[in-house]
């Protein structure tokens, strides 16, 4: 199968067994993985990587077909998910009784207690997304599943709670935003725990035996100092955030305050924003002064080439913001992300024995109208970091449904396939 237009999307994962779990706004096609992994040349891979596991469509893909994984993921919330998606080696029979179980209790107690749950406390996104009813419900799910502490099913249970928040919603919650002011039709969140909760079960029934113990090591981590060990892995794949300004910790807001995990913009910042590799203003802080050169020494020893033409638009930049009214910080933004990969490309290089393969979904980017080549600049950097081999798919055009907006830079966008070789 030739590379998609689909596979930077997370469109096809979205009706998958298990991908489904969770509608990861920045999540791929699993397919573009399965593909990666069939066409390994010779023997199939023995340990597949993912340095920016997000919710672990890599993992996934790779222990159903037998093969042991690991990824790094900082966003803990995140990384929290993909562990749950990955844990398969439950006795199945004990887990459909135990759901089953649980959901009969939740009825027990009824959905009339709703109105002693503490609905006011919770910041506004959460009750702007929901009626105070179906809020009430919603919690009586989580307050259960607290009291019961930790059992086995603990997580499993939690991720299907937070399935079924965009499920319920009368907010429109399409990703990647939630915009309360645009209802919807509310659906009852019991109901749509209950659906998502069987819907999970049904799909680990389905998992063949034989590989629900295949390892998938998912931590909660940085890729740029990974845990793992050096040369232990003989294929890597991700998609690593865009230079495209999107804050993966605000795109999860919802989940991290209906679970309590945080309860405002400046606890989501520092649990999650700031471990992040910058791909965001909103991770960066301009400071008084700054550095005269924004780039670190790695950028430079990599690549000078590349660090020149970043040193260009990084200048452009910084006089394009103040002539634009909400002077960004793209020039900042835009360095400190490839201060960021670089280390982060040096170390996959690190953790994949010589001759392995490192798959990137990549997209460039525009800011302010200026051009980022990123898929370019990352295969040249990789070269200088010892990658033998690089090359360039193209997948898709993107960008296309913005191009009316005048607030919008015209420059056409594209999203592609890096290849390294190590
Ligand atoms: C494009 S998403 C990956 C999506 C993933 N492939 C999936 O299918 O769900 C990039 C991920 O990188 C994570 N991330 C950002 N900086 C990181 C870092 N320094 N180490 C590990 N993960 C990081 C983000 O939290 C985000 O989940």
């Amino acid at each position: 199968m030739p590379p998609s237009s689909e596979w930077g999307t997370f469109k096809e994962s979205r009706s998958a067994p298990i991908h489904r779990w969770f509608s990861f706004p920045a999540g791929f096609s699993y397919r573009a993985v399965e593909w990666a992994i069939g066409a390994s040349p010779g023997a199939p891979p023995t340990r597949i990587l993912d340095p920016f596991a997000g919710s672990g469509t890599v993992s996934v893909v790779a222990k159903g077909r037998g093969i042991p994984s690991g990824g790094t993921e900082a966003h803990p919330l995140v990384a929290r998910i993909a562990r749950t998606k990955v844990r398969w080696d439950y006795d199945m029979d004990a887990l459909r009784a135990a759901s089953e179980e649980f959901l009969a209790s939740l009825e027990e107690t009824g959905p009339g207690l709703a109105e002693e749950y503490p609905v006011e406390a919770l910041p506004e996104l959460v009750r702007k997304c929901f009626s105070r009813e179906n809020l009430g419900r919603l919690l009586h799910v989580r307050e259960t599943l607290r009291r019961r502490g930790r059992t086995e099913y603990r997580d499993l249970f939690e991720l299907a709670l937070l399935a079924a928040l965009r499920d319920a919603s009368a907010a429109a919650t399409g990703w990647p935003y939630i915009a309360p002011r645009h209802r919807i039709r509310e659906s009852d969140g019991l109901e749509a725990f209950r659906r998502r909760l069987r819907q999970f079960v049904d799909d680990l029934v389905a998992t063949p035996a034989q590989v629900r113990r295949i390892p998938a090591d998912v931590r909660e981590g940085d890729c740029r100092s990974s845990p793992f060990e050096e040369g232990s892995f003989d294929l890597a794949f991700t998609s690593p955030p865009y230079l495209n300004n999107y804050d993966y910790a605000d795109r999860t807001r919802l989940e991290s305050y209906f679970l309590g995990f945080a309860s405002s913009w400046r606890e989501i910042s520092e649990r999650v924003r700031q471990r992040l590799v910058v791909s965001a203003t909103t991770q960066v802080e301009r400071g008084d002064r700054l550095p005269r050169d924004l780039l670190s020494p790695e950028v430079e020893r990599a690549d000078p080439r590349v660090a020149r033409g970043l040193r260009e638009r990084i200048e452009e930049l910084s006089r394009r913001r103040l002539h634009k009214g909400g002077r960004k910080s793209y020039d900042l933004m835009v360095a400190l992300y490839f201060n960021d990969m670089t280390r982060a490309l040096a170390e996959t290089a690190r953790l994949l024995r010589p001759g392995s393969r490192f798959l990137l979904i990549l997209g460039d980017s525009a800011p302010y109208g200026v051009h980022v080549p990123t898929e370019v600049y990352l295969g040249r950097l990789a070269r200088g970091l010892g990658f033998r081999q690089s090359s360039l798919w193209p997948l898709r055009r993107r960008g296309e449904k913005w191009r009316s907006n005048p607030q919008r830079h015209r420059v056409a966008l594209r999203e592609s396939l890096l290849v390294l070789r190590n």
